[in-house]
């Protein structure tokens, strides 16, 4: 079957434009949705979070499902993979802007109960999207080279994935739903390492044979 059999249109360029197109969309929604200013950039923040969550996900999962259920979809989830991770920074973009706005219109709500050391992990992640986003296309990947691109990559999706759970972890005491996101990515780091393993032990068995995914 050929790649434009399997995605008719969607893939590319073209994937990234409807998310993001699908993030803004949502963003909007969520800022028409609330009569008062505060809580309507509250609310776009936790969406976007929340489309940024899902896109995360996708990039992350992408390589470990395309190993343990290998089928025309997961394969095309790894080969689209690129893409879902631009669409994530794109939508993280927008969390940024949105926070920014907010911090600005509102600096007491928005200072109340937070701290600048509390900020850093968020700030640590917006570092590695930054980084991830800029070494991502194929002139910049080959001016950093395999090892140091496969080092970065690996280092800044789990260090996005420790943010996330951590993100939800301290706000289950706010809604039970917050426990849910939290079981998401827990499970999902748990997938990962399992692909791992699995990718490790069909080595030791087949030292020989080529990695038909490799698990980042
Ligand atoms: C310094 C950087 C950041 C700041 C200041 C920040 C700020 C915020 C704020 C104010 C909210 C909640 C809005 C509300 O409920 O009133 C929020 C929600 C959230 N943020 Fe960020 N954020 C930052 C970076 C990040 C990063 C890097 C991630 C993940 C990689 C992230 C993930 C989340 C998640 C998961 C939520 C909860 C969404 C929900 O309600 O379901 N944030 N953030």
């Amino acid at each position: 079957m050929t790649r434009s059999a399997t995605l008719p249109s969607l893939h590319g360029w073209r994937l990234f434009s409807l998310l993001s197109l699908l993030v803004l969309v949502a963003t909007a929604l969520a800022l028409l949705w609330q009569p008062q200013l505060v809580e309507a950039l509250r609310s776009a923040i936790r969406v976007t979070a929340r489309t940024s969550f899902a896109l995360f996900l996708i990039a992350f999962l992408a390589s470990s499902l395309a190993l343990l259920l290998p089928s025309p979809t997961t394969r095309a989830l790894l080969r689209e993979r690129r893409y879902f991770g631009l669409a994530f920074a794109f939508s993280h973009l927008i969390h940024g802007v949105l926070i920014l706005t907010y911090a600005k219109l509102f600096p007491e709500v928005f200072w109340n109960g937070r701290s600048v050391p509390a900020s850093i992990p968020g700030s640590v992640g917006y570092l590695f999207i930054l980084l991830l986003s800029l070494t991502s296309f194929p002139r910049t990947m080959k001016a950093l080279g395999g090892r140091a691109w496969k080092l970065l990559h690996g280092t800044g999706t789990w260090v996005l994935a420790a943010i996330f759970c951590l993100s939800f972890y301290k706000r289950i005491p706010m809604s039970p739903w917050y426990a849910l996101g939290f079981a998401l990515i827990f499970s999902a780091i748990v997938l990962k390492l399992v692909a791992k393993l699995a990718q490790r032990l069909r080595r030791e068995v087949q030292p020989t044979r080529a990695p038909l995914v490799t698990t980042r």
